[in-house]
């Protein structure tokens, strides 16, 4: 069949509560054009993100019922450190309250001024965490990364000879390797095996560990089963060993891959480094045995896992977001390409040039996707990137505005909604106008900037011979 179905029957539903588009215009001018300050109850199709939005299956429910909540050798504990070993197999595993608390405990202990750190490209917490030591973040993604319609299959590799050259050069500064698998900042690419590999023998060279930021490892293992030479006849589970056992630790936020709402760890060989990482735990996270969570949270983290590497699953989950990308292919909007495992990018920058990057293209696109149709994307762009340390602000690489795919919450029908929806918006995008930001915090200012429209009609009616999409 050409059809892939959503391979899941739903059990439990939650009412989407519909808006006017009135009633949107309201909604977020008291929001100072800032999705982030929506209420969540007025927004219809919410793409901010797939972190902890994932629904739940029926056995992980269950196994929330079983969730065993003993402060100290939980066997929910024992279940999910299992489960993580049967496919990520190191030696200490430590449960955390999500991704970033796992790297906040890691760079406290391997970065500090005068540290460097490369990776594909830093998710922001990490690279917060990292500077948050004194440390220096580096980005190291090859160039192809960097092009939104360049069609490289593994657009996430870092780029070997640079990493060598930061290694020959400086490696005596480099407490480790990180790469991102999938790379969320540079578009949801997935890194290949050869390039794993690659930076596996530099490190080893270098005498450096290399860990993984392995939020969407499940993706990216499906996509390297997809478009990496020698990959496609194993099984996914095997493909997800393989690149582990590549690497001397990890940080996970399992609010992605782990198909859960919260949690996350942190794994590695070194029994010295798992030392002081359990010191850190105990201090803000919690008793090593549960680090910030609920036994219940470990047990549906447990069963995830299972479920996250079920070929049926990744294949439905791929499907899914591609559907989204080719459509907007078709209708000449343009988008970051190959489409990413989690989320697909629409590439502001060239669907409204009329719009200068610091006139924020992205939140422009972004606001007037809530205007036309309740639909909630996140802008990474210079309204996330463009304020530097030294209080200036200088355009972003990409001006991108993400819609990502919470993992089996939407179905077909309402990503049909989305296109449709877009497609309104392609067509007026010449009416679109910029912003200016008139009030933001010193740090992370996406969250909670305000912002007011340059013009007076920032984003002009949709048409109105609009065409009912009913029966
Ligand atoms: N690393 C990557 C690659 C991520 O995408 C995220 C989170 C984190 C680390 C941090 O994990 O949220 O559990 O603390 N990404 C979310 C997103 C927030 O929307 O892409 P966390």
């Amino acid at each position: 069949m050409k059809t892939i179905i959503e391979p899941f029957r739903i059990k439990s539903v939650e009412p989407i509560r519909m808006t006017t588009r009135e009633e949107r215009e309201e909604l977020i001018r008291d929001a100072h054009y800032n999705l982030f300050s929506l209420h969540a109850d007025d927004v219809i199709i919410d793409l901010l993100t797939d972190s902890g939005t994932s629904a739940m299956s029926a056995e992980q429910w269950g196994g929330v019922m079983r969730g065993d909540e003993s402060y100290a050798g939980s066997p929910s504990y024992h279940r999910f450190e299992e489960a993580v070993r049967e496919l990520m197999p190191f030696d200490h595993i430590i449960p955390t309250h999500q991704g970033r608390a796992a790297e906040r405990i890691l760079m406290g202990i391997v970065a500090g001024p005068d540290a460097i750190i490369p990776n594909n490209t830093h998710f922001d917490t990490t690279r917060a965490n990292i500077e948050a030591t004194g440390a220096e973040a580096v980005d190291l993604v090859i160039e192809e990364g960097h092009d939104p319609s360049n069609l490289h299959p593994f657009k996430g590799n870092i780029d070997l000879s640079r990493l060598e050259a930061l290694l020959e050069d400086e490696g005596d500064r480099v407490p480790l390797v990180m790469l991102t698998i999938t790379n969320n900042s540079g578009g949801g690419q997935p890194v290949s095996m050869a390039n794993l590999r690659g930076a596996r023998a530099l490190c080893d060279e270098h005498d450096v560990p290399l860990f993984l930021d392995a939020c969407r490892f499940a993706e990216n293992a499906y996509f390297i089963k997809e478009r990496e030479d020698g990959h496609a006849d194993a099984s996914v589970r095997d493909i997800v060993r393989e690149i582990f056992s590549l690497a001397d630790g990890m940080t996970m936020s399992a609010k992605k891959d782990g198909l859960v709402n919260i949690g996350g760890w942190i794994a590695m060989n070194d029994d010295a480094w798992a030392q002081e990482a359990r010191d850190q735990l105990i201090l803000t996270e919690g008793f090593p045995t549960y680090g910030g969570l609920a036994g219940r949270d470990l047990e549906a983290i447990a069963i995830g896992l299972e479920e996250v590497v079920n070929e049926d699953y990744l294949e439905y989950r791929m499907a899914s977001t591609r559907y989204l990308g080719r459509a907007l292919v078709e209708m000449g909007v343009p988008i970051v390409r190959p489409v990413g495992g989690h989320a697909v990018y629409i590439d502001a920058k060239s669907m409204l040039p009329h719009i200068p990057p610091l006139e924020y293209p992205g939140q422009s696109l972004a606001v007037s996707l809530y205007l036309t149709g309740g639909i909630r994307g996140c802008e990474i762009g210079s309204v996330m990137f463009g304020r530097q340390p030294d209080g200036s602000e200088k355009p972003a690489q990409m001006e991108l505005v993400r819609l990502a795919i919470p993992r089996r919450v939407y179905t077909q029908s309402h990503i049909d909604y989305v296109i449709e929806c877009i497609e309104d918006v392609n067509r007026r995008k010449e009416q679109l106008g910029g912003y200016e930001i008139t009030q933001e915090p010193p740090q992370l200012r996406h969250f909670t900037a305000h912002f007011a429209p340059l013009d007076d009609l920032p984003d002009p009616e949709p048409l109105e011979e609009r065409v009912s999409t009913a029966g």
